[in-house]
């Protein structure tokens, strides 16, 4: 089958609202370490890593390895038995916590169920129902992950909603929603949260669900007093702070394993997926002892802690560790963003740029002044720069960001050509 058949039989069998990139979405045949190969044979430089999920780059063999060892052995069991490379990922979870108290853990195959597995506990443990998310966020893809939603086109319109759920404003100095300047602002958006659990809930609540760096929502990176103000008013109505890992932990924010540790914070719960297992499926909840130990109702997973998936991302945290990866996304997050900070200067269609290690974003619009939202540049610049070989990611509530998020194998010549190619892509998308 050559691309054009794929892509017939995409709309032939798939559903219609399956969201892909480009005028004519990529058919990715194979992949080796930073680069992707199409079915026609060309290559890619991947600087979005399967959506931040490639953390040790594509099929790493120490990874491939684990996963084949694995599969020779013992392929599945369900959650009802325990087995060794489930305890032994554990163990290594819980040594590299993000939490002072003792943690325990539960896996599943997804952000989404990670994140739902959250929400129950937080309710379970707190004996109350009512959370606290922020406007664009994004959660996953289960009816109360889509009804905690933060932005409106991932929320399917006829579907009864969740109740209890209450949007707090987002961090997202950018376009602040209370028209203040950060750090004039008093990081007012973290203060508002007070008046609204007054206002909109019983006073009382069960958790406060937030990403440290809003992932989907176009890579809103909070300022780095936001939790230090918000979590104390969330403590004081008895809630929980769960934060949502799935994009920025496995050291994707550079030099720490957890995004909450760049904000000098401690999660009470804590999901991730994605970039934990190189691309197996995989989900993780993390809690500290004493809320985990608070749950009653009886906890099932068939697919939960899958003896691959489990081996893949014992391999993956050990690849980590010996190739000194949170050292390398730090220094490369670095030169990434100079360079894209250099193209700000150059570009006026670049209003914002923001993030932290190798998650980066450029936020393109049509004016600095009004700051109009580009969608349509942004189509063009991913069009352009997958002409000239490079994957990018796109994001946003008005589809305007670029999201860039490398593997954290990436070297300084790859980040180099990159920035080259963004540029000149730049020219032609922002001017055509
Ligand atoms: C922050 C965040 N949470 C949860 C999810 C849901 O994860 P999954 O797609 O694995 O269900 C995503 C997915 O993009 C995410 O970015």
């Amino acid at each position: 089958m050559d691309a054009t058949e794929i892509r017939r039989k995409q709309k032939e069998l798939l559903f219609p609202n399956i969201a892909t990139y480009y005028q004519e979405p990529l058919v990715v045949e194979s992949a080796k370490g930073m680069f992707v190969r199409d079915v026609e044979g060309r290559e890619y430089l991947d600087f979005f890593a399967g959506i931040l999920t490639v953390s040790v780059g594509h099929c790493h063999p120490r990874v491939t390895e684990a996963v084949i060892e694995q599969q020779k052995k013992l392929v599945h069991v369900s959650t009802l038995y325990p087995t060794v490379p489930q305890l032994q990922l554990a163990e290594k979870l819980v040594q590299i916590r993000p939490m002072q108290e003792k943690a325990k853990v539960f896996f599943t195959n997804s952000g989404t169920e990670a994140n739902e597995t959250a929400v129950a506990l937080a309710k379970e443990a707190t004996g109350r129902q009512e959370v606290v998310v922020l406007r664009h966020s994004y959660g996953g893809r289960g009816v109360l992950a889509q009804s905690m939603m933060g932005n409106k086109s991932y929320r399917p319109r006829t579907q009864s909603e969740v109740s209890g759920i209450r949007w707090a404003h987002a961090p997202y100095c950018y376009r602040c929603d209370l028209g203040l300047t950060y750090p004039d602002c008093g990081i007012a958006c973290a203060k508002d949260l007070k008046p609204l659990i007054e206002t909109t809930t019983d006073g009382e609540i069960a958790a406060f669900m937030a990403e440290p760096i809003q992932g989907v929502g176009g890579f809103v990176t909070p300022p780095k007093e936001y939790f230090q103000v918000a979590l104390p008013i969330i403590k004081a109505a008895g809630g929980l702070f769960i934060a949502d890992e799935v994009q920025t932990a496995w050291g994707r924010t550079g030099g720490k394993w957890w995004g909450v540790q760049q904000y000098g914070v401690e999660p009470d719960i804590l999901t991730s997926a994605k970039g934990m297992a190189n691309g197996q499926p995989i989900g993780l909840t993390m809690a500290r002892a004493s809320v985990a130990d608070k749950q009653s109702f009886s906890n099932i997973s068939t697919f939960g802690a899958s003896p691959p998936s489990m081996a893949a991302a014992s391999a993956t945290i050990s690849v980590i560790e010996e190739e000194k990866l949170l050292f390398n996304a730090q220094m490369m997050g670095k030169v990434l963003r100079e360079g894209l900070e250099g193209l700000q200067e150059k570009f006026k269609g670049i209003g914002d740029v923001r993030g932290m290690g190798l998650m980066q974003a450029i936020e393109l619009v049509k004016d600095r002044g009004t700051k109009e939202p580009d969608p349509q540049a942004a189509g063009r610049l991913m069009e352009a720069t997958k002409k000239r070989g490079l994957l990018l990611g796109k994001g946003g509530l008005y589809g305007n960001a670029m999201r860039i998020a490398p593997p954290l194998v990436v070297s300084k010549s790859q980040v180099d050509d990159a920035l080259r190619i963004i540029g000149e892509s730049l020219a032609e998308a922002l001017h055509p």
